[in-house]
């Protein structure tokens, strides 16, 4: 359609039916025999019959012929034939899963997050999504908030930079109404990352310098890239919920970053305005957040019920109204639904493409790009294939390594670690006991009864515990090394999974503790969707290899690392925390007026742990050695228009291939405003043969310098900066230049 039929169409329009393109529902509804909105699951919103054929688009509802059928019978009541917008969550993979998002970036390799993210979206464009609630976007340093594990940039704003604009690319290529394309919904607007104790949808309070330097730039990122959509977020920011924030949404994200696409509303969130003590009643929500610049309402009738009482009223003007409903038209219109109501959807094609060998072969090669390995004392990793191997533990035979949000995945292509290295091995050399469950019945029904029901019993619990413990004890005597595969429950990460205590549970750790007094060789696979704290872990083991939750081919993935086939390169993306006291822990913090840099009283530090991070930001091992030095730069001065370069020579001192991600830190010396002790500003992940050796060159450039100044300046300023090179935010060699 042209501009000018647009405008038309918006003439045409009711008021009613303008409102309508601003509600979002579930579309279970329109799939229903007897479709009525005063059961099932919309009778909450309290809509008519009359409204649900007004609403502009659709939530979670994907597949070919679902999206055929709510969109035809949506159509055919429909007056104005406007067709509805399908958006759904496919946030690491539809059908076939991908790692967690968090683990993806610990691949620091912007074409391992391509990859997974364009297989997922063409599964799931295949199946008709044309909005995707992704990239999750927000800065995060706390990992007792469990949605830590949907963060693409981890603790950094430098990677959460690089990392959403390469998903904004993979979801939209150039032109989104292709095939293969949909539109992106950036989240959550803002500072989510931040909630107070790690406690989901708490309250967020910080400084504008903080929210500016640390936050902001990965949503600016993904604005700069073209970003179709963003979500408000639950949390208030400064006082004001997200959701109903001016000086968030219409200052900072529509004059400032220049956004001019559509802002939904995060599920419910503006109804939750009432809630957080804003909003009186559901007409000042909907009043509130329609003045703040929220262009649709997810899943709560404030919207559909009291906009247009508020127009009547010549509160809200018109105009605006029409603005949010032609941001709507538009996105529509650049998907091309106006000339085919069902988006890229073909049966044919949707069933070819879910079947895909290819899918999964990408995903067990992206996948192995996303593990850790923490540890490898004696280079026990990798294990030989010919050798007798005890496989313990509760994610030895388990399919519930996809994460929280696996919604629409395809479970029967899951393989266990058990089937996997029985494939590779011989069934004769793998030894398999369970050894413990993930938890213990009080703390898993602790969970599960906030669902609403489903608790479990175990009969006999204290008598199963052992036995299995004594299951894995026998077969950890016959072999020569154990494998041991725990971690986290999958539902004690995700949304509304903020933990208090994020060790790892005590049923594992006795486990653990008695394997260990067998004298064997253990290497740990550790699943789970945050940094845990590992310090018994650690100790305990020989190896441990980070693998998150890794997805449908993850034990594939993992059993090619094990066994050498890969060379692990992940590195962590969020600093590991001594205890859990310690968190939110992040590389990049402030400087100190009293630095704990040796043992003295007065110092900031805690008594009873160290200071830094059980395992750094930027960490991770390879069966490579890597060795850094020689750091030279062009020149020890730099100038406003000029730029430097910085070289370091690496060798890979050891019979393997590997690659290895080169991190280039920066710290300011002096300057108006208190700086972070270092700041990522760019890596470079290499390829290096056996014994090969290269020299490794950044540019810096003056943009790299700037910050937040005393009065709130983005600039450079003159005087002293230190270049760190190195592995990992706390190795490496260093030098001093100066801005003049
Ligand atoms: C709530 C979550 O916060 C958000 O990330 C998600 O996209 C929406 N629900 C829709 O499912």
């Amino acid at each position: 359609m042209k501009k000018e039929e647009l405008v038309d169409l918006l003439q045409e329009m009711t008021i009613e039916e303008k409102i309508g393109q601003l509600v979002q529902v579930t579309g279970e509804v329109f799939l229903m025999d007897n479709i009525d909105t005063t059961t099932g699951p919309l009778k909450d919103l309290n809509l008519s019959n009359k409204t649900l054929y007004q609403v502009g688009s659709i939530l979670n509802i994907v597949g070919s012929e679902k999206i055929r059928k709510v969109q035809d019978e949506y159509l055919s009541k429909s007056r104005l034939k406007i067709p509805l917008l399908f958006m759904a969550d496919i946030i690491n993979g539809y059908r076939t899963v991908f790692p967690i998002p968090l683990a993806q970036g610990c691949s620091w390799d912007p074409n391992v997050v391509y990859h997974c993210t364009k297989v997922s979206i063409k599964e799931a464009g295949s199946a008709g999504a044309s909005v995707n609630f992704s990239p999750m976007v927000d800065l995060v340093r706390d990992s007792r908030w469990g949605r830590v594990m949907e963060s693409i940039g981890g603790e950094d704003p430098y990677l959460g930079q690089v990392f959403a604009k390469t998903m904004i690319q993979a979801y939209q290529g150039e032109d989104i109404s292709k095939l293969g394309n949909v539109a992106a919904c950036v989240k959550h607007f803002a500072a989510y990352g931040a909630v107070e104790g790690g406690r989901d949808y708490n309250t967020v309070d910080m400084s504008e310098r903080e929210f500016r330097q640390y936050y902001l730039p990965a949503y600016k990122s993904a604005i700069e890239n073209g970003a179709e959509m963003i979500m408000t977020s639950f949390n208030t920011i400064n006082g004001v919920p997200a959701s109903v924030n001016q000086w968030l949404l219409r200052e900072v994200l529509r004059k400032e970053l220049g956004f001019k696409g559509i802002v939904i509303s995060d599920y419910s969130a503006i109804e939750e305005t009432i809630a957080h003590g804003v909003s009186k009643d559901k007409k000042q929500a909907a009043y509130r957040a329609i003045m703040a610049g929220v262009d649709i309402d997810m899943m709560s009738n404030v919207y559909a019920n009291h906009l247009k009482e508020l127009i009547d009223e010549g509160k809200v003007p018109e105009e605006i109204l029409n603005q949010s409903v032609m941001r709507v038209l538009i996105l529509k219109n650049k998907l091309g639904l106006f000339e085919n109501p069902y988006g890229n959807i073909d049966e044919e094609r949707e069933k070819r493409i879910l079947k895909s060998e290819e899918n999964l072969q990408e995903a067990r090669k992206q996948t192995a790009e996303t593990l850790v390995l923490l540890k490898n004392e004696k280079e026990v990793l990798p294990l030989k294939k010919n050798q007798k191997i005890a496989l313990i533990g509760p994610y030895g035979d388990n399919i519930a390594i996809l994460g929280s949000w696996s919604i629409f995945s395809d479970k029967s292509k899951i393989q266990t670690l058990k089937e996997v290295f029985e494939k590779r091995m011989g069934t004769k050399n793998v030894l398999y006991a369970k050894g413990s469950e993930i938890l213990r019945e009080k703390e898993i029904n602790q969970i599960l009864s906030a669902d609403g029901g489903n608790i479990i019993h175990v009969e006999n619990e204290e008598e199963k515990e052992n036995e299995y413990l004594q299951q894995a004890i026998e077969i950890a005597k016959q072999a020569d090394t154990i494998v041991l595969a725990i971690g986290e429950h999958y539902r004690q990460s995700g949304e509304a999974c903020s933990r208090a205590n994020i060790e790892i549970s005590e049923i594992q750790k006795r486990l653990l503790n008695e394997l260990a007094k067998q004298n064997k060789k253990i290497v740990t696979v550790l699943f789970n969707g945050r940094p845990l704290v590992l310090k018994d872990i650690s100790e305990k083991t020989d190896a441990l290899l980070e693998v998150w939750f890794p997805g449908t081919e993850g034990a594939n993935a993992i059993a090619d690392v094990i066994f050498g086939e890969v060379n692990p390169s992940g590195k962590l993306t969020m600093s590991f925390p001594q205890a859990t006291g310690q968190c939110p822990i992040y590389y990049n913090h402030y400087q100190t007026g009293r630095p704990h840099i040796s043992n003295i009283r007065f110092a900031s530090r805690y008594q009873d742990i160290p200071t830094q991070s059980f395992y750094p930001f930027g960490y991770g091992l390879s069966y490579s050695k890597f060795e850094y030095f020689d750091l030279k730069i062009s020149s020890p001065k730099i100038t406003e228009n000029s730029f430097i370069t910085v070289s370091i020579k690496v060798k890979n001192n050891s019979n393997r291939g590997g690659k290895e991600v080169v991190q280039l830190y920066i710290q300011d010396l002096v300057a108006s405003s208190v700086r972070p002790v270092k700041e990522l500003k760019g890596f470079k992940k290499e390829y290096f043969e056996a014994y090969e050796e290269k020299t490794i060159t950044f540019e810096i450039t003056v943009d790299m310098l700037k910050f937040w100044s005393e009065k709130l300046q983005y600039q450079a300023e003159k005087g002293e900066f230190k270049i760190f090179i190195g592995p990992n935010a706390e190795e490496g060699e260093e030098t001093i230049f100066e801005l003049v």
